[in-house]
């Protein structure tokens, strides 16, 4: 049973054969941290904590003046009774006051897994994969109960955690913050990684010392965004890809969102992630509940690559859902970087004629297609067929490529309005905006009021239709700008500030109810590339388009970063034109398949254009893509040698039966007269023997790993190659 309670000393420990992780009652009432990380037996819990008196660190319990909520390594604090340090919750009661005194007050141990009502969660297949753990805390005189759920999954080394509170008392509570985890650490001698970016550079690594004082990442855009993603790590400052110890965290939400790290002036560190407590506050009547989304919590004592592969496990395989989930993804095209907004049936039906001869087997047609849209300033909202560029409609132009053998799939973007289109003139309420105020464009759209009902209805009742309309079998769902002046007409004053939380579970809502109505589709989020890249959105949509920057070097350091908690199945990668339309950069088109192969493949450029001899290559190249895909899509991700270091890149992916591995490596620029170099491998079983590219000379995978496999001399800006591994 992975989760037990010990009685005597009032301790749980939740665990399985690679993670511990416990907790303590102390005083009967606090729920005090002990300890996360390698598996541990503890013949004395009740000993792990100390308690030293501390100046201006006041107590609760007289009899014990040592004893302080400042110093008590914590599950859940709160402010306002002794602890200054950061909060995972505060509420304000009817009388104004955030006091509260939440205290332990029972708990239960489940078989499984719980989903959470509304919002994305990790999921179990068998009751037998995990267990959980419920305390529930009662503020007596709010009349309040506090549920903190622990799940432990028995084969993942992972832990989830949310809180949900329950009003069962006699006045209404505003919840001002309520984060999804909370856990103190016993030390701070640790380095902290994260991911930020902008548009066209998503999710580029960081790694710094942690410092005294709280340090913070977060988003206040309504998405989890390209700037920070909703993610971040603690490691031992000897921490590297393959060694060292590793707690990563990731909030299960695709909104505003707050991760920080407070290092305390006793070195103790307090660590939590959830929706962000800035601009936010959310009612709640006698009656009612709050249920925040949930944290996932990943220990490794395999350094950050060990961290990475269980994020990829777990995402793969119990948090993605449907058909794709276990399935590889058809390679396609998208017309956007062809066309823009510029095409005719005509020009579509070339590209995919050219496409189909190459082995390419779905079409996309991207932005353009509805309305009166010739560029980004109107139509969105009008999901109507522009019979111009489209005279036989959508499904003229689907039923033309289904003929042909091949999938169609359709952008839309169904979250946004133009100010220029017949929805706006009919509901210019229906965005968010606050009355008697300017409403800020950004590419020249606004947004849709999802905390509205109706508003969420009209978007499953049009994309139904649209999507029942023609053969489709892929959609991209895209949202190109972030919330401004965030406010719901449907609202009362109390409840402006759920605005941005309700159009988070309007989006769940319409997602859930489109993905279980049209199950064989395969969905692909985007947002304006990899805007909205989080454990959240996968739930719905089991791949996103990674970044709106097509360019193979700036992809190698996107993708790399990506992989830092993301497998390769949720990537979507494309091989563009040159010169590349984001950064102007001439690479060949070998580098550039060889980075798109690393993830979902897909073309975006005019394939109708191309020589023979580019031609030739891309068939070549798609044909090499079927035979490694599944061990890209499915298999371990080692990284190598990372492009935020030096020219050099490399990462491999392993069968999880060890007996097939592919490896891809590149230069981008190339050294004059370089140095020998042996790259060496990772993941492999040591005892098996392997071939490479077929050769007749097999290797040990002890000698690939300890020895190396000696790389070509490289005289070549962006070169790249990739190697078959297969037991023999
Ligand atoms: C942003 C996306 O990331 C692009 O791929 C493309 O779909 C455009 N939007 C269309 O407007």
């Amino acid at each position: 049973m992975p989760v037990e309670w010990n009685e005597a000393d009032q301790v749980f420990h939740l665990y399985n054969k690679k993670v511990s992780y416990l907790i303590q009652i102390v005083y009967g009432k606090y729920p005090a941290h002990l300890y996360w990380g390698r598996r541990v037996q503890v013949l004395q819990p009740s000993s792990i904590l100390s308690f030293k008196g501390r100046a201006f660190s006041p107590t609760t319990e007289p009899a014990d003046l040592k004893f302080s909520l400042d110093t008590l390594p914590q599950e859940y604090p709160a402010f306002g009774n002794g602890d200054f340090r950061e909060p995972a919750y505060q509420l304000r009661t009817h009388d104004g006051s955030t006091i509260t005194e939440f205290v332990y007050d029972s708990h239960e141990i489940l078989k499984g897994k719980r989903p959470l009502k509304g919002l994305p969660s990790s999921y179990i297949e068998d009751d037998s994969e995990a267990d959980t753990l419920v305390i529930t805390m009662v503020d007596a005189i709010l009349g309040i109960g506090l549920n903190l759920n622990y799940t432990i999954y028995r084969d993942l080394d992972v832990i989830t955690r949310s809180a949900y509170f329950e009003h069962l008392g006699s006045h209404a509570i505003e919840i001002h913050k309520c984060m999804s985890m909370s856990v103190d650490f016993h030390e701070s001698n640790w380095d902290w990684l994260h991911l930020h970016g902008t548009w066209a550079r998503e999710r580029h690594i960081e790694r710094r010392p942690l410092l005294h004082g709280i340090q913070t990442i977060s988003s206040t855009r309504g998405a989890s965004s390209h700037q920070h993603n909703p993610f971040l790590a603690l490691l031992s400052k000897d921490a590297t890809e393959e060694f060292g110890d590793v707690y990563g965290i990731s909030l299960m939400y695709s909104g505003n969102y707050q991760a920080s790290i407070e290092v305390d002036p006793f070195d103790k560190t307090r660590l939590s992630i959830g929706i962000n407590p800035f601009d936010f506050i959310w009612l709640i009547n006698p009656g009612e509940m709050f249920q925040t989304p949930e944290a996932v919590m990943v220990y490794s004592s395999e350094g950050i690559g060990g961290m990475s592969r269980t994020f990829h496990k777990l995402l793969r395989t119990r948090v993605c859902r449907g058909v794709y989930r276990d399935k590889t993804r058809p390679i396609l095209i998208n017309n956007w970087e062809a066309t823009y907004f510029n095409f005719t049936e005509k020009k579509l039906k070339e590209l995919a004629d050219m496409s189909k001869g190459l082995g390419i087997e779905l079409f996309v047609l991207d932005d353009g297609w509805f309305g009166h849209r010739d560029n980004d300033k109107s139509s969105l909202g009008d999901w109507v067929v522009n019979k111009k560029k489209l005279p036989h409609g959508i499904k003229g132009l689907a039923d033309y490529i289904q003929n042909k053998g091949m999938q169609f799939g359709l952008w839309v973007e169904p979250e946004m309005v133009s100010p220029d289109s017949n929805l706006y003139r009919k509901h210019p309420d229906w965005c968010l905006h606050v009355p008697g105020r300017s409403r800020t464009l950004s590419r020249n759209q606004l947004v849709l009021d999802l905390s509205r009902e109706e508003v969420c209805d009209f978007l499953i009742k049009t994309l139904t239709n649209i999507f029942s309309s023609a053969p489709i079998s892929y959609v991209k769902w895209d949202m190109n700008r972030n919330m401004t002046e965030v406010g719901s007409a449907a609202l009362p004053p109390e409840r402006q500030k759920e605005t941005a939380h309700r159009y988070m579970l309007g989006l769940y809502r319409i997602l859930e109810t489109l993905t279980e109505s049209f199950p064989d589709i395969l969905f692909e989020s985007c947002s304006g590339g990899g805007g909205r890249f989080d454990p959240g959105i996968f739930y719905y949509m089991p791949q996103t388009w990674t970044s709106d920057d097509t360019d193979a070097v700036e992809r190698l350091k996107i993708q790399y970063g990506t992989s830092i908690v993301y497998p390769a199945i949720t990537m979507g990668a494309h091989v563009s034109e040159v010169p590349n339309h984001q950064v102007g950069r001439m690479t060949p088109l070998q580098m550039r398949c060889n980075v798109a192969m690393a993830a979902n493949l897909g073309f975006e450029l005019n394939v109708d254009k191309l020589s023979n001899e580019d031609q030739t290559m891309i068939v070549e190249q798609i044909s090499l893509y079927h035979q490694i895909k599944e061990i890209v899509l499915f298999g371990d991700q080692f990284r190598l040698l990372s492009p935020f270091e030096g020219m050099d890149t490399a990462w491999m992916y392993v069968t999880q039966n060890q007996e097939q591995a592919v490896v891809f490596y590149y230069k981008t620029l190339a050294t004059p007269n370089p140095p020998f170099f042996r790259l060496k491998l990772r993941g492999l079983n040591p005892k098996l023997k392997y071939k490479i590219n077929n050769a007749e000379q097999p290797f040990y995978g002890d000698e690939l790993m300890q020895i190396g496999k000696d790389m070509p001399l490289i005289k070549k800006d962006y070169s790249s190659f990739i190697f078959y591994i297969k037991a023999i």
